[in-house]
């Protein structure tokens, strides 16, 4: 496994393979079938990833193993937040999946260690997600490395309106490890 880099434009049809495996396997078991591919059709596909690489406000980080992608974060630059967020300059970690073969093999904190340096590094005080009320490993995940409940907001997963839960952590100044179980 190697450590998080940009991802390169020749490189969505792999990430639309990888994102839509991930989402697949994250949310599977708890949605339907007709909610799943409604989603997927919507958001991956060569097409939807490669414009989401050439999109300057999205920083797209990828971990592989070989030639594979097996795990990717996404990190969305100067755009607004929702209400609740508060702090200068936010910053919105988008997206974060492995692999479920990757899971605690240290893909997920290398990217989120790297996504908020990114951040950081491009001037976002603080850095907020959204992640599904139903996913305890995730939301665990998240608190371990800082980031606290603010609100909500509605997620529609196709048809199912469904509650993410809006968490926010300063983005980390030089000197703090942004997840205390595997520092920067
Ligand atoms: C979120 C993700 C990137 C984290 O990476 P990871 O490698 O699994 O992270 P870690 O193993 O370091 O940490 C997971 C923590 O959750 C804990 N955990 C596992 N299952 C859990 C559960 N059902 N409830 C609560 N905590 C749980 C683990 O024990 C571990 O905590 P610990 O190390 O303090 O014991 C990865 O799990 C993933 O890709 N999940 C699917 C996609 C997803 O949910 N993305 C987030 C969308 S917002």
């Amino acid at each position: 496994m190697r450590p998080p880099r940009p991802a390169r434009p020749d490189e969505a049809p792999a990430l639309a393979a990888l994102a839509e495996e991930t989402f697949r396997a994250t949310f599977g078991a708890a949605n339907t079938r007709a909610d799943l591919d409604l989603h997927c059709a919507r958001a991956y596909g060569p097409a939807q990833q490669a414009a989401e690489l050439a999109d300057p406000a999205l920083l797209t980080l990828v971990v592989t193993e070989g030639e594979a992608l097996v795990a990717y974060a996404q990190l969305r630059l100067g755009a607004a937040a929702p209400a609740c967020v508060r702090g200068a300059r936010p910053a919105e970690l988008c997206r974060l999946y492995a692999l479920p073969s990757l899971h605690g093999r240290g893909a997920g904190p290398a990217l989120l260690t790297a996504g908020l340096t990114a951040a950081a590094a491009r001037g976002a005080g603080v850095v907020w997600l959204g992640v599904w009320e139903h996913n305890p490993r995730a939301r665990h995940f998240y608190a371990r490395a800082g980031f606290v409940e603010v609100g909500a907001h509605t997620f529609w997963l196709g048809t199912d309106p469904q509650r993410d839960l809006i968490l926010q952590r300063p983005a980390p100044a030089e000197e703090t490890p942004s997840d205390p179980k595997h520092p920067a």
